[in-house]
């Protein structure tokens, strides 16, 4: 699997009951820290996402086109117009270990570069999340220092901080065909 093969765009409506529904795989929740469980709440926290995001925050749906199914989001965060935070997920658990993440990542380095014209992207992950710092390494993101503290599946870790800029990324072969 390739960046190309997954697509990022902006949420909609009809996404609110999706990633609502993830709320219902306890791994999926363990992993991501989500603590709300009731659908209600959660739907209603999507829906706010989808028609009143906040400032800040560009949040995408990540899309497998082959069959047309919502598989994550990514976030690109932060006022800086020249800099912002990557964050990823996949949901539910079940479409976890298949490149997913991976690919999703690189698509949100394209799309910050790309779209949005940032200049550097960052991002940090608890070190005890190996999938996650996996993806950040394998995206060409360099290593830049050691965050604070945090929990991880109720172990203490601590976070790995990443970043890249703009020239790197291009260096390495990222930019479209
Ligand atoms: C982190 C997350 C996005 C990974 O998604 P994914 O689709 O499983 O990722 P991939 O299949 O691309 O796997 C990425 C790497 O992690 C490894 N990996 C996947 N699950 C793993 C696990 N449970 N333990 C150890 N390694 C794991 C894969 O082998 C792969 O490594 P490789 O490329 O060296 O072979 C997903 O688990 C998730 O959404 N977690 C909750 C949110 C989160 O932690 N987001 C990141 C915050 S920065």
């Amino acid at each position: 699997m390739n960046r190309t093969s997954l697509r990022l765009r902006p949420l909609r409506c009809e996404d609110a009951p999706v990633f609502s529904g993830w709320g219902g795989d306890r791994s999926f929740r363990q992993h991501t820290g989500w603590t709300v469980t009731s659908s209600a709440a959660l739907y209603g926290f999507w829906l706010q996402q989808v028609e009143d995001p906040p400032a800040g925050l560009v949040r995408m749906a990540v899309e497998d086109p082959t069959v047309g199914e919502l598989v994550g989001y990514v976030d690109l965060h932060g006022s800086d117009l020249g800099e912002k935070e990557l964050g990823f997920v996949i949901g539910p658990s079940h479409r976890w270990g298949q490149g997913l993440g991976r690919c999703a990542a690189e698509a949100g380095l394209a799309y910050g570069f790309e779209a949005l014209g940032v200049e550097r992207i960052w991002a940090e992950a608890l070190a005890a999340n190996t999938a996650s710092v996996r993806i950040l390494r394998a995206i060409g993101m360099e290593e830049t220092g050691r965050g604070g503290p945090g929990e991880f599946l109720g172990r203490e870790s601590y976070y790995v901080q990443f970043s890249i800029c703009r020239s790197a990324w291009t260096d390495d072969g990222d930019m479209p065909s």
